[in-house]
């Protein structure tokens, strides 16, 4: 796929719902679509950023009952350029950019990714219906 830094906003709402089948819970299959994705943006609720093979998508002022903490609510790497450090140096960025007051925290989509998340320096915070677990940082 070509540099992800080079796309708009829709584009790459576009390539994340194209992956939608990957986040494997079904909560975000049943809701994620482009529309909603970019209606989230315009108001502010999340934001997409992109490095070259890896994009994320955060919500910066948390969400629901989360209001106040940043949450990485998606993260989707490009499958030819996976395990070479592109997702782990991506959630980083995001906790650097999106922790302010609070700490983020993200969502595992699917219990297969914690292991990825728990080596970014995240442990389980609470289990939430249909497969999607809250994780929270680790001290120190
Ligand atoms: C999960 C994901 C973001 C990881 O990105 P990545 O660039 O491959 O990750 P890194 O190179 O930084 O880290 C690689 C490690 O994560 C593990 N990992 C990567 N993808 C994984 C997956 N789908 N399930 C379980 N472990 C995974 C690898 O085993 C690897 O560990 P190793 O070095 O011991 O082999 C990427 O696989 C992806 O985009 N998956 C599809 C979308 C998705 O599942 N997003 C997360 C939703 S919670």
């Amino acid at each position: 796929m070509n540099d992800f830094r080079l796309l708009g906003q829709a584009s790459l709402a576009e390539l994340i719902c194209a992956h939608a089948a990957e986040f494997d819970d079904r909560q975000t299959l049943a809701t994620l679509s482009v529309s909603y994705l970019l209606d989230e943006v315009a108001h502010g609720r999340a934001v997409i950023e992109a490095d070259e093979h890896a994009v994320a998508v955060v919500r910066p002022e948390g969400w629901r009952a989360r209001k106040g903490n940043a949450i990485l609510w998606l993260i989707f790497v490009d499958p030819e350029w996976r395990c070479a450090g592109n997702g782990s140096d991506l959630v980083m960025r995001m906790k650097v950019t999106h922790a302010r007051k609070l700490a983020m925290h993200l969502l595992c989509h699917g219990g297969g990714r914690m292991k990825f998340f728990e080596r970014c320096g995240f442990h389980v915070k609470q289990v939430i219906p249909a497969g999607i677990v809250m994780m929270a940082p680790c001290r120190g």
